[in-house]
Order: structure tokens, then C-alpha cells, then sequence
């Protein structure tokens, strides 16, 4: 296929354009024309043909389906994931979260880790991302928020929560007399995905021991863990998030102390489903009655 793609600059628009539909790898040296092949002849057979073989049980051809999120809706109506693993091209999924394991464990500093992760590139993530996200609000916060991973709008601006999404998480902090200032705020994932897609389990299991860091650096009393992803990295539970909202759960500290870890719905799902706000409200009501220490 051709585009009308005259100079540099419409080449790089062109590039951009396939990044942000989620078209982040390159399947072949050579561009493939597959609308001459629709119309073209099929080959002719020079093989008898085998009886088809059932799959294997681990046959990845095939994309999967979400795993962490079960029967709830997405937060953000990202698209498929895509069918590579999201670490750098030399190093095995496993390897890139050992990896990350290893270097997170060595940081002594929020400033260390950041670092750290700017260098990283062990998943895939941060070549197609226009910005590392690591953070806002006030590292010595008692609460820390947890979402699953930046849009487009916190791609542009490096920061968590600054969109539609990020308004509403506002909000909802204001009704119980948070702000930025007194709390924190992250994500599992600190690279956009290409397209809004899903991050993929491997590209969790890489980021996650950065986010497990960064949870024991800020040290916050209270976690919350904006919808399924986050609940399900964050506390292990396997119930979708309209089960797991409004329970806390332990949350165990490297040095072995446990703080807890309230779920909640995502403020991305409730901008499509507003009616669910009211159980959203219950949850931030517990949060609060928490921070207050009223039992
Ligand atoms: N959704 C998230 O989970 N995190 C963000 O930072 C923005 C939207």
C-alpha cells in the first residue's frame, strides 16, 4: 500500500498515527500489499495436505483475552493486546521482571527508582510511549492511589490522572477532603500502551515490582486500588472489582508490615457508568471513616 506521504514530517505523522492505533511492531522487513493478496488466486498446492492437529494448550498464536479483568467492564475502552510480549526484544518476559525485581530492590529513593526507570528497557512499553509517568501529589501522603496505566493525556504530560479520568479522581478526592497534596498517585503500569490497548500479563509482571517499590518508598498507610487491574495486581484476589470494591484487603510491606488496600471502581468506568458513582461514594466514605481512624 502507499501513502501520499511526501516529506519527513508526514512520515513521522504517519508513524504516530500507527503508534496511537495501537500498530507498534514491525511483523516483516517489507511492507505487504494484503489487499492485491485478497484478490489474487490462492497458491497452488505443491503439499498434500495434513490433517489439522488440535492446538497445544499453551499455543500463543492466538491472542488471549484479558485475564486480569474476568467479567468487568474495562476501565478504558482500550483495544486488544497485541500478540508480543512487552519486554525489549533480547530478554524473555521472565528474565525482564527478574530484572526489574532486582534493579527496583537496589533503589533507596522515589528520585532513585524514577531514575531507575527512565533507564529501564526491559519492557517494551517505554519505546512506544512519549513519557515515563511516574508520579503526582506528595510522596509523604498517608493514602496512595494505584491505577492500571497512563492515557494519551498523561502520555503528553508525564504526570498520572490528567484527564477526563484524572478530573474525576479530583473530584472524588475533594468530596473527601483530599487533594494532590495529600496524596499520591501512580500506576501498575508507568508507560502508556500504544492505542489505550490493555497491558498485557507480561508487561505487568515487568512493571510491577517498580510499582511494589514505589509503594514501600511512599510507605502510605492506606492504598487504593483504582479498579480490577490495580485490585488484582495489588492484593491477588481473583474476584472482579463490582465484588472486590469497598473491601480492604492486607497488603504486606517488604519489611513485613501490612497496610491495607481499599479496591474501588475506576474513575474511567464511572464516567461511563455514572449510576455507579453512588458505590464509588460508599467506598471514599470508607476511605475516609479509615483516615480518620474511626472504626
Ligand atoms: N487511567 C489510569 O489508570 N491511569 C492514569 O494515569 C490515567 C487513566
Amino acid at each position: 500500500m502507499t501513502f501520499p506521504a511526501t516529506g519527513q514530517d508526514d512520515l513521522i505523522a504517519l508513524l504516530d498515527f500507527h503508534v496511537e492505533s495501537g500498530v507498534d511492531i514491525a511483523l516483516d522487513e517489507a511492507p505487504h500489499d494484503r489487499f492485491s493478496e485478497i484478490d489474487a488466486p490462492p497458491p497452488a498446492r505443491e503439499m498434500p495436505i495434513e490433517p489439522r492437529r488440535a492446538a497445544p494448550a499453551d499455543d500463543r498464536s492466538e491472542p488471549r483475552r484479558e485475564p486480569l479483568r474476568g467479567r468487568e467492564p474495562p476501565p478504558e475502552p482500550r483495544s486488544a493486546a497485541p500478540r508480543t510480549f512487552g519486554g525489549s526484544a533480547s530478554a524473555k518476559p521472565g528474565e525482564a521482571a527478574g530484572d526489574a525485581r532486582a534493579k527496583a530492590a537496589e533503589t533507596a529513593s522515589l528520585d532513585e527508582l524514577e531514575a531507575l526507570l527512565r533507564d529501564f528497557e526491559g519492557c517494551g512499553l517505554r519505546f512506544t510511549a512519549k513519557n515515563l509517568v511516574f508520579a503526582d501529589g506528595n510522596p509523604q501522603a498517608r493514602v496512595m492511589f494505584v491505577g492500571e496505566a497512563p492515557g494519551a493525556d498523561e502520555d503528553r504530560i508525564g504526570k498520572p490522572f490528567m484527564g477526563r479520568s484524572g478530573q474525576l479522581l479530583d473530584r472524588m478526592m475533594a468530596a473527601i477532603g483530599l487533594d494532590r497534596s495529600s496524596a499520591y498517585i501512580a500506576n501498575i503500569v508507568p508507560w502508556r500502551p500504544p492505542g489505550n490497548r490493555n497491558p498485557t500479563p507480561q508487561e505487568v509482571a515487568i512493571c510491577r515490582p517498580f510499582v511494589e517499590r514505589q509503594i514501600a518508598l511512599v510507605d502510605p498507610e492506606i492504598l487504593v486500588c483504582l479498579g480490577a487491574p490495580s485490585t488484582q495486581t495489588l492484593t491477588g484476589t481473583k474476584d472482579g472489582i463490582l465484588k472486590a470494591r469497598g473491601r480492604f484487603y492486607p497488603y504486606r510491606l517488604p519489611d513485613g508490615r501490612e497496610i491495607r488496600a481499599l479496591a474501588t471502581l475506576h474513575p474511567a468506568y464511572l464516567l461511563r457508568q455514572p449510576v455507579q458513582k453512588r458505590l464509588a461514594w460508599r467506598d471514599f466514605r470508607a476511605l475516609k471513616t479509615a483516615l480518620d481512624g474511626v472504626k
